[in-house]
C-alpha cells in the first residue's frame, strides 16, 4: 500500500507517538527511531512546547572561539556550527586583530521597523500627510500595547511613512519605528502593529492587509572595527591579498555572497548558540548588502598609512538576550553566561566582531595560501569517521590522505580495507 503523509491529528500525538508514525513511513530502524529521540540536554517535553509535531531534537556542535578582545574586554564566543575550520579560524584571527589592540565597536539603539501596508488609497500622498500628523496618538495607542517595554525604556518611538509603486498600482506605507530594549522584539512590534492599523486604516480610508515586522533592520545597526598589524596578517603581500579580495566583493556580487557567507559563518554560529532567530538576522544582512541597488560586501577592508590592514563592518543585528526560546533553551542560557553580555546591543556588537574575524580569517587564507590547506585536514577526519574509522585509526587514515593528496571517500574506505587486512597502512 503508498504511504501517505496525510496525518491527520499528527499534532495532537505524544512526540513518542509521532515518531512511531515517522518510523513506519520511512523504514527507520529502532535504534534510527532511538536517535532521533535522544534530544541532549533539550528535554523533549520543552522541544515539544516551542515548535509544533516535535519527534526529537537535533544537535550541532557547539565549540568556543578564544582570544577576542572587544572594547578592551576580553570574551569567549560559543559557536554552534557543523563547519569544520570556521571556529579555530575565528580564534587565529581574533588573536591577529588583539595584537592590534582587539576590536572596537558601536550600535544604534534597539529599534525594530514595524510596517503596515494600506493599499487601495485614493490620495496616497495626502493620507500620508496626515498619518504623520497623527504621530502622537498612533504611538500612544501602539504603546499601550506594552507597558512593561514602556516601563524599561523601549516602545513605540517614532513613525514614518512612504509612498511605494508596486506591479499593481501605489501603497501607502506606514512604518513605527519599536525600541525593543534587549528582546528581539518582533512578538512586540506586531503586536502594537494590528493595534494601530484600524487607525491607519481609518486615516487613509484604505483597505489594510499586511501589518508585519522588518528584518531589514536599519534603524538595528551594529558596527566593529579592528586594525591588524601587517607582521600579525602575514605581511605587506597578505595586507595587499585582503584589500585585493575586498575590492573584489564590494565589485562582484559573485563573490560577494561567498565573502558574505564567510561573515555570517561566525555570526550565525552565535546566533544558533544563543537560540536566536539565524533566518531573520540573514534576512537583513544580505538586504542590507543590497541597499544601495547593488548586493555588495558588508564588511571594509583598507591599508592605513603604516601599511596595517583595518576592517570594518555594519550590519543589521534584530537579535535579542529576552523572549522566545533565548531563556529557555538551556543550552543557549549557559551561551549566554559564557559571552557575558549585559543587553541585546552588547551581543550585537559581539556579533558584528566575530563576522570580522571570520571574514579576516577567510581573506587572509585565501589570499596567503587558498583555504584549502586549512580545510583539507578537518575535512579528511569527517571523511575517514564517516567511512567507519574509530580511535587512533581516524589519525592514521587522515595523514595518509592527506599526503596523498586523495581526501575522498571511495580513498578512505579502501585504506580502511587495508588498514583491516593488515592491522596497518
Ligand atoms: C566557507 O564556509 C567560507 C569562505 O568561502 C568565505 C570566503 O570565501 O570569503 C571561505
Amino acid at each position: 500500500m503508498e504511504k501517505s503523509s496525510m496525518i491527520s491529528g499528527f499534532y495532537k500525538l505524544s512526540p513518542k507517538e509521532r515518531v512511531k508514525l515517522v518510523k513506519e513511513f520511512a523504514d527507520l530502524t529502532d535504534e534510527e527511531a532511538a536517535t532521533l529521540q535522544s534530544t541532549g540536554a533539550l528535554p523533549l517535553e520543552l522541544a515539544d512546547r516551542m515548535i509544533e509535531n516535535v519527534v526529537g531534537a537535533f544537535q550541532v556542535p557547539l565549540g568556543i572561539a578564544v582570544n577576542f578582545l572587544i572594547n578592551k574586554k576580553d570574551y569567549l564566543i560559543p559557536m554552534a556550527i557543523e563547519e569544520p575550520s570556521v571556529v579555530a579560524a575565528a580564534s587565529k584571527a581574533a588573536k591577529m586583530a588583539r595584537d592590534g589592540g582587539g576590536f572596537y565597536t558601536s550600535s544604534t539603539g534597539p529599534i525594530m521597523i514595524g510596517q503596515i501596508q494600506a493599499v487601495q488609497v485614493k490620495d496616497p500622498c495626502a493620507a500620508r500627510m496626515r498619518i504623520l500628523g497623527a504621530k502622537e496618538e498612533i504611538l500612544k495607542k501602539a504603546n499601550d500595547q506594552d507597558p512593561l517595554l514602556v516601563s524599561v525604556g523601549g516602545g513605540a518611538k517614532d513613525l514614518d511613512a512612504k509612498v511605494i509603486n508596486a506591479i499593481n498600482g501605489q501603497m501607502l506605507i506606514t512604518e513605527l519605528h519599536v525600541d525593543c530594549r534587549d528582546a528581539m522584539g518582533p512578538n512586540a512590534v506586531n503586536t502594537m502593529l494590528e493595534a494601530v492599523a484600524p487607525s491607519i486604516e481609518k486615516i487613509t480610508s484604505g483597505r489594510i492587509y499586511l501589518r508585519i515586522i522588518s528584518n531589514l533592520a536599519t534603524k538595528r545597526l551594529a558596527r566593529a572595527w579592528c586594525v591588524v598589524p601587517k607582521e600579525a596578517v602575514g605581511g605587506e603581500e597578505v595586507v595587499e591579498g585582503v584589500v585585493q579580495a575586498y575590492a573584489f566583493a564590494a565589485a562582484d556580487p559573485y563573490r560577494a555572497a561567498t565573502h558574505n557567507k564567510g561573515i555570517l559563518n561566525g555570526v550565525i554560529g552565535v546566533v544558533i548558540a544563543t537560540c536566536n532567530d539565524h533566518r531573520a538576522v540573514e534576512a537583513g544582512a544580505h538586504a542590507y548588502a543590497a541597499r544601495n541597488g547593488h548586493y555588495g560586501s558588508l564588511s571594509v577592508w583598507e591599508k592605513n598609512e603604516n601599511g596595517d590592514l583595518v576592517g570594518s563592518i555594519e550590519l543589521p543585528m534584530a537579535i535579542g538576550i529576552i523572549g522566545g526560546a533565548i531563556r529557555t533553551h538551556p543550552i543557549a542560557k549557559i551561551a549566554l553566561k559564557i559571552l557575558g553580555v549585559k543587553t541585546a546591543s552588547e551581543l550585537g556588537e559581539v556579533l558584528a566582531a566575530v563576522g570580522l574575524a571570520q571574514n579576516l580569517g577567510a581573506l587572509r587564507a585565501l589570499a596567503a595560501e587558498g583555504i584549502q590547506r586549512g580545510h583539507m585536514r578537518l575535512h579528511a577526519r569527517n571523511i575517514a569517521i564517516a567511512s567507519g574509522a574509530t580511535g587512533d585509526v581516524i589519525d592514521i587514515i587522515v595523514e595518509k590522505m592527506v599526503e596523498e593528496r586523495k581526501i575522498r571517500m571511495d580513498r578512505a574506505k579502501e585504506l580502511m580495507d587495508e588498514y583491516n587486512k593488515n592491522g596497518k597502512l
